[in-house]
């Protein structure tokens, strides 16, 4: 079976995110099709154009582990029924300079984590939103707004506790590996046309 190589982003730098945690969760289900590695975004300076010209050291790093991706699925936090200003950030790094944008055409997965009820759908969408603009091929379903995550949520391991949370997150995982094989797929018989 093909494994593909996915770069996991997760918009909280919280030491216990909970969102890592349900990304961590996430890769484990689906070890066996997606090679899952977290790209970390947290030490990447402030997006600035002016940087475009002459790139800091750590925007050339996140460039080239995403483009050396397969997919890209994102887990946030939802701020303020907003996307988490560090994975905007990142978002944007990503898309510079104008042409060289890394997330073209990467298939791409948005779960969102929230203790609240809701979610984090408002931060789902508008990830998804840059999505579209970025030509990223984002899974439709199953959604994920994933409601009333908490510290009960994960067994002592960090992962993700027997229930109906785990059961859902493991449905998501295997989605989003036919996904990104599909879109795969998809692209080399495009190709061999
Ligand atoms: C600045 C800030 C804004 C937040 N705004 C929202 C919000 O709009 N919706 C929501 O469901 N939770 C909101 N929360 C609560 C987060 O969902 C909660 O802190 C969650 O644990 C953060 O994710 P993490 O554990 O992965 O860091 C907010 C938290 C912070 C720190």
């Amino acid at each position: 079976m093909t494994s593909y190589k996915v770069a996991i982003i997760v918009g909280s730098l919280r030491k216990d995110s909970i969102n890592r945690k349900v990304a961590r969760s996430l890769c484990g289900m689906a070890h066996d099709r997606l090679a899952c590695d977290m790209v970390e975004i947290g030490e990447l300076p402030l997006y600035n154009q002016d940087y475009d010209a002459d790139s800091p050291p750590e925007y050339e790093r996140f460039r080239q582990e995403i483009a050396s991706r397969d997919g890209v699925l994102f887990v946030s936090p939802e701020y303020n029924r907003s996307i988490p200003g560090a994975l905007k950030n990142a978002i944007d790094v990503g898309s510079r300079p104008y042409g060289a944008s890394v997330w073209n055409q990467k298939p791409a997965a948005i779960v969102t984590a929230s203790p609240g009820l809701i979610g984090g759908f408002g931060a789902n969408h508008q990830i998804r939103q840059a999505c579209v603009f970025l030509n990223m091929p984002v899974m439709q379903h199953p959604e994920a707004y994933l409601g009333q995550v908490n510290d009960q949520s994960f067994a002592a391991d960090g992962r993700l506790a027997d229930g109906p949370l785990k059961d859902i997150v493991g449905k998501l995982a295997d989605a989003f590996a036919d996904w990104v094989h599909l879109i795969h797929q998809a692209r080399g018989l495009l190709a061999a046309r």
